[in-house]
This record gives structure tokens, C-alpha cells and sequence, in this order.
């Protein structure tokens, strides 16, 4: 019995693989390696390719007894997805559509599937739960929806079990200090700041300081890979026990301003950067935080790495190792 791992080269990918492999489970990597990196997959099988090629994924199928599938493979970057929706559309929905076909033709019917906090858009209640308005406010956001309703008509007609997982803001690193997060080019503020602090960047951005928040700053609700890994295998395990379809937002519950991810990152690192204000970034929310109740009470899952110190203490130990991240870029 194997699990497929669809994008696992990518940041969240790799990190849940590290921890299936962990558990024991063998696993099964699909990646075209247009975003993620050889190196972060290790000794698993890696098929190089997208997984919106049949001939690929047949072999695939053929080559491996899959039972449950784990899909990351999307283009996640927000702000690329308002200038090139039709690249979202095809490399997020339409690949799905291609992916689900192939597991239809090889009689595979689970999948985990990665979503987003971004299918809420500007959120009416905060914490939010499952149930509040999906109202993506960017094309990335829109096409991780328009994939979870594709999960849910398949479940309807063809008895497809799928569990969709909602990510806040993923953060930090493996304590195995073999992968990390590197992405090109890098938008997401926790890297942002600790290559700061390395001198690498000559100082950060706060995109707004004037948002109705504490400190004028904007909200998010990061949550650690370690914590996103431990709910990918409790997804998969829900559904190897046949215990059905669910939809869980995963986050910490617990809110951090851009203001205090610098803070803790000075802390952390010992280091200090020039910071600036600079104008607000299009599209953001100014506080996105999970109610996380339901992964808690169906999933059992507890989040337990996500404190602001564990995310920036092992991110930093990763930028530290590797200041070039994989170097394959
Ligand atoms: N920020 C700055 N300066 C920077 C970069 C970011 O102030 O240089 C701020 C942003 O405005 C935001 C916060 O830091 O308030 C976090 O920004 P990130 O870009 O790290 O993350 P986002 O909240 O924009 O996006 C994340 C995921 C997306 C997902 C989204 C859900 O990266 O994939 O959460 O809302 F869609």
C-alpha cells in the first residue's frame, strides 16, 4: 500500500512526506519541479511531471498500489494569480480535473487536498469557522474553491472521499533541518524577515500600519509544517479507516501582527534589521484567524508547534543551514 504525493517536492508537500514516511508509510512522489525541489522529496520514488499527464499518471497507477492520495500540486502565490488567472485555472482546477479522471481510471478513491484560508476572502467573523461565507477576494483563492466543490460533486456522483484541508498561513520548518521553505521569488513575510536579518535583504516592508488592529498592522494565523503534517496524517488515516469526507480549517487559533513577526524574529535571531512602512498590499484581509474547533474535535488533531518562537526558531535554523535554499535555482 502506498500513498501518492502529488506536489511533494513543494514546501507543505515535503514536509507532510517527511512525516508519513516517518509513520511508517510508503510513499509515492508526482512533481514537475517547476516550483518545488528534487532535493526536498529524499529517497522516495519522485515521477517527474504534471499530474495533468495521463500517460504519466497511468504509470504511476500501474507501477504503485496507491490507496489514498495527498495533493499539494497548485501555483500558490496570491499576488501572480491577479496578473495570469488562466495559469491558475489550468494548473489548479484543470490539473485537478485531469488528476481525479486518473485516479477514476485506476479505481483510487481518496484524496487529502490542500485549500486555503484564501477561500474566505475578507472574513465577517473572526475566528472563522468552516461555515462562514466563502468569498475569495483573488483568482488563487477562487480556483482552491472551485477545486473543493469539484471534490464535493465527485463525492456526490462517483463516491469520491476526500478531505479538504484549509491552511492559514504556513510557516516555519522541519526540526529534521533538511528542508525548508524556499520559494522563488519569495513573497511570504516570516522568510522575508529572517533574510533581513541575515543581511541578505536590505530591510522589510510592512505593508500597512494603519488597519484596525492592535498595532495598525495586519493579522495572520500562522501555523507550523510540523502541525499542517500531523492533520495531513490524521486526514489520511479518517479516510484508510473509511471514516468519510470532511472540510477542516487548519490554524492555531492564535493571532500574529506583521509587527510581531518582526519582534520575534529580532528575538529569535539576535539580530537586528531596518523595517519601513510601506503602502498596504492589494487584497489583504486585516485579521484572518481559524476557529480550528473542528479539526480539534473531528480530526483529533493538536496543533502543537505553532507558538511564534517554534515557528521562527526552526525557519531561521533552516535560512541559517541553507542560505540558498536547495541552490537548485
Ligand atoms: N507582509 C508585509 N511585508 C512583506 C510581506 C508580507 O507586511 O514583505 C504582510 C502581508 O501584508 C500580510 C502578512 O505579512 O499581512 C502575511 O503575508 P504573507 O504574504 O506571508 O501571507 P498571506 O497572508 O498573504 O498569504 C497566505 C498564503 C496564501 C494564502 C493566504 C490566505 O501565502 O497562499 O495566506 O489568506 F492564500
Amino acid at each position: 500500500m502506498s500513498i501518492l504525493v502529488c506536489g511533494g517536492a513543494g514546501y507543505v508537500g515535503s514536509h507532510c512526506l517527511e512525516a508519513l514516511k516517518a509513520a511508517g508509510y510508503d510513499c509515492v512522489v508526482v512533481d514537475d519541479l517547476s516550483r518545488g525541489h528534487r532535493a526536498a522529496v529524499g529517497e522516495s520514488p519522485l515521477y517527474v511531471g504534471n499530474i495533468a499527464d495521463d500517460a504519466l499518471m497511468d504509470r504511476v497507477f500501474r507501477e504503485h498500489h496507491i490507496e489514498v492520495v495527498l495533493h499539494f500540486a497548485a501555483a500558490s502565490q496570491v499576488g501572480e494569480s491577479m496578473k495570469e488567472p488562466l495559469l491558475y485555472y489550468e494548473n489548479n482546477l484543470c490539473a485537478t480535473v485531469a488528476l481525479l479522471r486518473s485516479m477514476r481510471r485506476h479505481e483510487v478513491g481518496r484524496i487529502v487536498f490542500s485549500s486555503s484560508a484564501a477561500v474566505y476572502g475578507e472574513p465577517d467573523t473572526v475566528p472563522i469557522p468552516e461555515e462562514s461565507p466563502k468569498a475569495p477576494t483573488n483568482t488563487y483563492g477562487e480556483t482552491k474553491l472551485a477545486m473543493e466543490r469539484l471534490m464535493h460533486w465527485c463525492h456526490v456522483a462517483y463516491g469520491l472521499e476526500y478531505v479538504s484541508l484549509r491552511y492559514f498561513n504556513a510557516a516555519g520548518a522541519s526540526p529534521s533541518g533538511i528542508i525548508g521553505e524556499d520559494h522563488t521569488p519569495e513573497t511570504h513575510l516570516i522568510p522575508l524577515v529572517l533574510q533581513a536579518a541575515q543581511g541578505r535583504r536590505e530591510k522589510v516592508s510592512i505593508f500597512g500600519d494603519d488597519y484596525p488592529t492592535p498595532d495598525g498592522t495586519c493579522i495572520r494565523d500562522y501555523i507550523h509544517t510540523s502541525d499542517l503534517a500531523s492533520a495531513h496524517l490524521l486526514a489520511a488515516r479518517r479516510l484508510l479507516a473509511g471514516e468519510g469526507s470532511g472540510i477542516f480549517n487548519l490554524g492555531s487559533e492564535h493571532g500574529l501582527s506583521v509587527r510581531q513577526i518582526i519582534d520575534a524574529a529580532r528575538k529569535v535571531t539576535g539580530r537586528d534589521f531596518p523595517v519601513e512602512v510601506a503602502p498596504r498590499r492589494a487584497g489583504d484581509p486585516a485579521v484572518l484567524i481559524a476557529s480550528n474547533r473542528k479539526a480539534r474535535e473531528e480530526l483529533g488533531w493538536v496543533p502543537a508547534h505553532s507558538d511564534a518562537e517554534s515557528i521562527l526558531a526552526s525557519a531561521w535554523a533552516w535560512h541559517s543551514s541553507h542560505p540558498d535554499g536547495f541552490g537548485d535555482r
